[in-house]
């Protein structure tokens, strides 16, 4: 199995390339930012191609199609749109500039991406894509609106992708993380709290997701699983949600005077 992995120099991106390896016949090809870690992460694994980019850089896609090219003669059976971070602010704060740079890495790198590899991804069917969205992709929270107007477009987006692909034989699945303790998203307030800890998640866990919504052939997974009842409350019962995540909100807006 010849696999991408976006985001793959920490976090969940890291644990799912560590997670992949562990496959029979698997190479990876890594992408990020940060040459070094990806460097480390490769030796540790036992070699993999590492491809050094930002994911917003006009040419990003360009490089790592050349990289699968180069190394594994096109052929491409799994990509994981994963990288991803989050600037929270309230929108009053952020602004639009906020929002710009949140989608341009959260949705517009990650089309991108997936434009430049579909044809491989199509010529190497049965093949897949996992995209990492997030519960915010379901229901927002104050401060995080840049966030989640980024993961409900890429979740819509993925929504479609999956019904468009199937007759070319890519499976297009969605994995949507709650809480999971990363580099980029400590989730401290959650962790130092024995009331709210058990809600935070490991990256594993998600990894083993993924691992689910690609080869595995699921088309959605929650980590942790019972986190769809979050997106069913959203529907179902709006008010309950709002004043729920209204409380949060106040906290944040209080802390911020
Ligand atoms: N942790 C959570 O609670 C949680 C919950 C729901 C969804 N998610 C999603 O899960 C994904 C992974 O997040 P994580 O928790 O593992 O966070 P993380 O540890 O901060 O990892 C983010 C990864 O994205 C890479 N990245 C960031 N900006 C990039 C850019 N411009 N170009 C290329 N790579 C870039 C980072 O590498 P470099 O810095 O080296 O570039 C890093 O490898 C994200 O899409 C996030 O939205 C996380």
């Amino acid at each position: 199995m010849i696999a991408v992995v976006t985001g793959a120099s920490s976090g969940i991106g890291e644990a799912t390339a560590r997670r992949l390896a562990a496959e029979p016949g698997a190479r990876l090809v890594l992408v990020a930012r940060r040459e070094e870690r990806l460097r480390a992460l490769a030796e540790e694994i036992g070699g993999a191609t590492v491809v050094a980019v930002d994911l917003t850089d006009a040419d990003a896609p360009a490089r790592v199609r050349a990289a699968v090219e180069r190394e594994h003669g096109g052929r491409l059976d799994l990509l994981v749109n994963n990288a991803g971070a989050s600037w929270n602010a309230p929108f009053g704060e952020g602004g639009w500039e906020n929002v710009r740079r949140t989608m341009a890495l959260n949705f517009d790198a990650q089309v991108r991406l997936t434009e430049a590899l579909l044809p491989l991804l199509r010529a190497s069917a049965p093949s897949a894509i996992v995209n990492v969205a997030s519960t915010a992709g379901r229901v927002g929270r104050a401060g995080g609106g840049a966030y989640s107007a980024s993961k409900f477009a890429f979740t819509g987006w993925t929504d479609s992708l999956h019904l468009e692909e199937q007759v070319h034989g890519v499976h297009v699945g969605l994995v949507m993380p709650g809480f999971v303790a990363t580099e980029g998203f400590p989730q401290t307030m959650l962790v130092e709290r024995s009331l709210t800890r058990w809600a935070v998640s490991r990256p594993e866990r998600v990894a083993e997701a993924i691992l689910d919504a690609g080869p595995g052939g699921r088309a959605e997974r929650y980590v942790p699983r019972a986190y769809w009842l979050a997106a069913l409350l959203r529907i179902a019962a709006p008010g309950l949600v709002r004043r729920a995540t209204q409380r949060g909100a106040n906290r944040l807006l209080m802390r911020r005077g």
